[in-house]
């Protein structure tokens, strides 16, 4: 399959460290970072409690570089308005986050973000089906969601080429494909080359070695161009 176009890059900020909050927020807006990716938890939807209201508005205060929820919650509809979503974002619903995911996916469009429908590792391709028309975009986990640091389930890559061939015929081709949990160097490389064009970057990239970002991000950059 061919190679899409560049890759962006949204950082994950569950992963970074809060001493250096500040600095790295410079350098992801010198290096032109997409997006800052965060993991908002609520501790049913996924195993886990991750990033909150209030973080979120202290990040916006920080910077301007557009936001990329990711809402790991369950009925993410009637929560949207505590985000202060932007138009300049890009909102993720998970399919079973609600048994009204069209209504959802509308209302956080209401907002003028773009809006991505996430799909777990279990959940099959043709779950977007009916909602290719109410989404930017379509967030593939690369691992079960809740923590970083996991390894790639194994049936991404087949998985990932399946979704683009999916898209293609049906004429969605310019969607955005975002792939979240363990993108390496590697897996990024690989995952770019079968259509993804978003790519979320944790502890298995830009965070990996100890405070190297701007080299990691460079090297990501390569493998995703
Ligand atoms: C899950 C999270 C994690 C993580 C990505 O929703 O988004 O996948 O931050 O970073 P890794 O997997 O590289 O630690
Ligand atoms: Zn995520």
């Amino acid at each position: 399959m061919e190679y899409k176009k560049k890759g962006k890059i949204s950082v994950s900020m569950m992963c970074e460290d809060l001493v250096h909050l500040k600095e790295d927020i410079l350098l992801f807006e010198k290096m032109g970072i997409e997006y800052l990716h965060i993991d908002v938890m609520d501790g049913k939807f996924v195993p886990n409690y991750g990033l909150g209201t209030d973080y979120i508005r202290g990040l916006r205060e920080l910077t301007n570089i557009p936001l990329d929820l990711h809402l790991m919650i369950e009925s993410p509809e009637e929560k949207l308005k505590w985000f202060h979503i932007q138009p300049t974002d890009l909102v993720t619903l998970h399919y079973e986050s609600t048994p009204h995911i069209q209504r959802a996916l509308e209302k956080a469009k209401q907002y003028g973000c773009k809006v991505n429908l996430a799909i777990n590792p279990g959940t099959p391709i043709c779950f977007v089906e009916e909602l290719l028309d109410d989404i930017d975009g379509v967030t593939m986990l690369t691992v079960n969601p809740g923590f970083a640091g996991q390894k790639i389930v194994k049936n991404s890559f087949e998985k990932m080429k399946k979704l683009n061939q999916y898209l293609e015929k049906r004429g969605y081709q310019d969607m955005e494909v975002e792939v979240d949990g363990n993108v390496s160097f590697e897996n990024a490389e690989k995952l770019h080359s079968l259509g993804a064009t978003i790519f979320v970057a944790g502890t298995s990239s830009v965070f990996k070695d100890d405070r190297e970002l701007r080299h990691n991000i460079f090297k990501l950059r390569e493998s995703i161009s």
